[in-house]
This record gives structure tokens, C-alpha cells and sequence, in this order.
């Protein structure tokens, strides 16, 4: 007889407890960005809804507090105070970002040691945009399957290493930040079912133009003349794309979870250009009620930490509070969607 294996059993529900956010201190206006891409104020903020975005700044370094550690490190340590508990409660940290640009170690595995966890298990995960939606259902399906307690969930990136100040599609909407939350145990639910999704036919929409390799022999063939790798986007065909397979993707959260657009207290979407959060809130029927995140204005496109920090912003100003029903919908590179229906976190003070 072969030995019998144990099953863990975890939590019948998950929630969200405290959510935290690194916004980086630089402040970068239209006005910045125009000249290289012979555009103006007025056309980013028609087109894309976006008035500034934060960059930022300093070495990329783990100990310089603007790199992809620093950041996710400060967000993680606010979600922690948010959620009242301390380092050695979490079992696990998912980490997404497509900016690290390193294959390893993982980020998480050092955010994790610099929060003063040891021997926690901690991984990072690349799905582009919807990133941060993809790690919170992991993050949830542990805690359900019984394998950690509390695990703390970040979306960071640092973007504006990988953008071109000359390309008109990118350089005015991508920009850096970081968003964490914890995810626990509770008494009812406030994580629903992930809807997610990817379609890998699509990867030139949105991708980084060169590999380490690639880079390399033009490091070789061209020297210091070699263009660094940089973030490339068909933004028109991305635009079709999301302003219409998206809302299926919606409508499949809100039916996994039993929830109807009218149920809705606030709607927070990937922060990709508010003129596609208009289109998804048209389809959706969405009440006039329903708080809609429009953290883009003074973020930009923050890709995996945009989710959070856009919840940071409707429950700070945007008149959300903590335990309201929300629907967050992640998606982007891939191209990649991920989504689902949520209660609110408490946010740090
Ligand atoms: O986060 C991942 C997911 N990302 C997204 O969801 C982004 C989706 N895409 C978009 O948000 C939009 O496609 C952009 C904001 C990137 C671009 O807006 P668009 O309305 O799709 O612009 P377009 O490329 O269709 O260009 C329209 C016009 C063109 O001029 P004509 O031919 O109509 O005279 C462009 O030459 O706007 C011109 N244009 C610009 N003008 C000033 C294109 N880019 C710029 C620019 N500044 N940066």
C-alpha cells in the first residue's frame, strides 16, 4: 500500500485586508513629455485621459528606494501596517512586474527578506498589465488550498527604464509605481472567481523589441551605438482589442461571482487609457452610482501596479470606503487578461 498523502484544507473564504502603495516622488507633466513625440498637452489628455504621471528616480539597485525592490519593499511594509500584522505572519509573496530586468533572483524573494520575512515562499509572476489580478488569484487559491494563512500580493514597475522618449504610442502613457495588499482568511467571501484569460497570437502588440541576446550582438556588432531594449505597442489594435473582447471578460467576473453590474459599488479597470474605461462602462450598462477609478489622470499607465494603486486612489479621494463590492478587470501584454469581483481593502494611514 503506498502511503497515504495529507490534503491541507485552508479558508472557505478570502479577503483582501489592507492595501499599501509607493507613488514615486518625481511628478512628470504632459508638458515634459511632448517635445520628443511632437505632441501636446491637450492631445495626451483628450486621447488618453492622462495630465502627469510619476517617474522614477535613481539607481535600480534593492537598497535605492526608487527600483523595482525599493518600491514593491515600501508598499508591502504599508499593506502590512494596514492589515495590522507583521512579517512573520505571511506565508507567501507573489510578486507581479514585467521591469525587473533581471531572470533572478525573483523580486519577491528579496522584497520578502528586506520586510524581514525568512525562509517564506515567494515567487514573481509576468502577465503584463493583468498581473496584478493573476497574483491575487494565486494569492487566494493558497489560502483556500490551506498552504499559507496570509500572503501578501504586489504590483510594481518601473517602466520608464524600458521606454523610448521618442515613441509616440509609449512615452506619454507608461510611468512607475508600486501597490500591495495582503490577502487572508474570512468569515464571507470577498475575493470572487478569477476570470482570465490569454491569447498568445497577439504578442507583438505588446512587447519588449529585443532580448538579452538580440541586445548583445548588437552590443557586439555596434558598440555603445546599440539601442537599449525598449517597451514597443500597437496601441490602436490594443485599444480595439480591449475596448471590445473586454467586456465579455467583465461580464464573466461578475457571472462567476453572482453579481450583477447594478450590484456594483465601485469599478476599478487596468488603468490603460480612460477613454477605454468609458467604452467598458457604456457596455457594462454600469449604474451612475458606481465609483469608477480614474487614477490614470495623475498615474499614467502603471501596468501591473496600476490596479492598486488605482484602489488606493478611489478610496482616498474617490469617495470608495473599505468592504464595498468591486469589479477589477487587469489586462494588457499577452495579451493577458485577469479579473474578478472584490470587497475593498482597508488602506494605510
Ligand atoms: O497597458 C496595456 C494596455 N494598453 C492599452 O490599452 C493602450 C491602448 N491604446 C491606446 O490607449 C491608444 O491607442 C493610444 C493612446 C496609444 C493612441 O491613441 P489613438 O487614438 O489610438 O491614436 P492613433 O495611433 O490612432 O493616432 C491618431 C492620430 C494620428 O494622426 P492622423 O493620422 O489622424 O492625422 C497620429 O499620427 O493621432 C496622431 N498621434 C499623435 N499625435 C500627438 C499618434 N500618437 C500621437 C501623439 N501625439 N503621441
Amino acid at each position: 500500500m503506498p502511503a497515504r498523502i495529507d490534503t491541507a484544507v485552508g479558508a472557505a473564504h478570502t479577503q483582501m485586508l489592507g492595501l499599501g502603495v509607493y507613488r514615486p516622488e518625481r511628478i512628470v507633466p504632459n508638458s515634459e513629455i511632448v517635445g520628443p513625440i511632437d505632441s501636446s498637452d491637450e492631445w495626451i489628455q483628450t486621447r488618453s485621459g492622462i495630465r502627469a504621471r510619476r517617474f522614477a528616480s535613481g539607481g535600480r539597485g534593492s537598497a535605492d528606494p526608487e527600483s523595482v525592490i525599493g518600491m514593491a519593499t515600501e508598499a508591502g511594509r504599508r499593506a502590512l501596517a494596514a492589515s495590522n500584522l507583521d512579517a512573520d505572519q505571511i506565508g507567501a509573496v507573489v510578486l507581479a512586474t514585467s521591469s525587473q530586468m533581471v531572470l533572478g533572483p525573483s523580486a519577491g524573494a528579496v522584497v520578502a527578506t528586506n520586510l524581514g520575512m525568512s525562509d517564506t515562499a515567494a515567487f514573481d509572476v509576468s502577465a503584463g498589465c493583468a498581473g496584478f489580478c493573476y497574483a491575487l488569484a494565486n494569492a487566494s487559491h493558497m489560502v483556500r488550498a490551506g498552504i499559507a494563512q496570509y500572503v501578501l500580493v504586489i504590483g510594481v514597475e518601473r517602466l520608464t527604464d524600458l521606454l523610448d522618449p521618442t515613441d509616440r504610442s509609449c512615452a506619454f502613457i507608461f510611468a512607475d509605481g508600486a501597490g500591495a495588499v495582503v490577502v487572508g482568511p474570512s468569515e464571507e467571501e470577498g475575493i470572487g472567481p478569477v476570470a482570465w484569460g490569454s491569447d498568445g497570437s497577439q504578442t507583438a502588440a505588446i512587447k519588449q523589441d529585443k532580448d538579452f541576446q538580440e541586445f548583445f550582438a548588437e552590443v557586439a556588432e555596434k558598440g555603445a551605438e546599440a539601442g537599449r531594449p525598449f517597451i514597443r505597442m500597437q496601441g490602436t489594435a490594443v485599444f480595439r482589442w480591449a475596448a471590445t473582447f473586454l467586456e465579455k471578460a467583465c461580464r464573466d467576473a461578475l457571472d462567476k461571482a453572482g453579481v450583477s453590474a447594478e450590484d456594483l459599488d465601485v469599478f476599478v479597470p487596468h488603468q490603460a487609457n480612460s477613454r477605454i474605461t468609458d467604452a467598458l462602462v457604456r457596455v457594462l450598462k454600469m449604474p451612475e452610482n458606481v465609483v469608477v477609478a480614474k487614477d490614470i489622470a495623475e498615474a499614467g499607465n502603471t501596468s501591473a501596479a496600476s490596479i492598486p494603486l488605482a484602489m488606493d486612489q478611489v478610496l482616498r479621494t474617490g469617495g470608495a470606503q473599505p468592504g464595498d463590492t468591486a469589479l477589477l478587470m487587469g489586462f494588457g501584454a499577452g495579451l493577458a487578461y485577469a479579473g474578478q469581483v472584490v470587497r475593498l481593502p482597508r488602506i494605510a494611514e
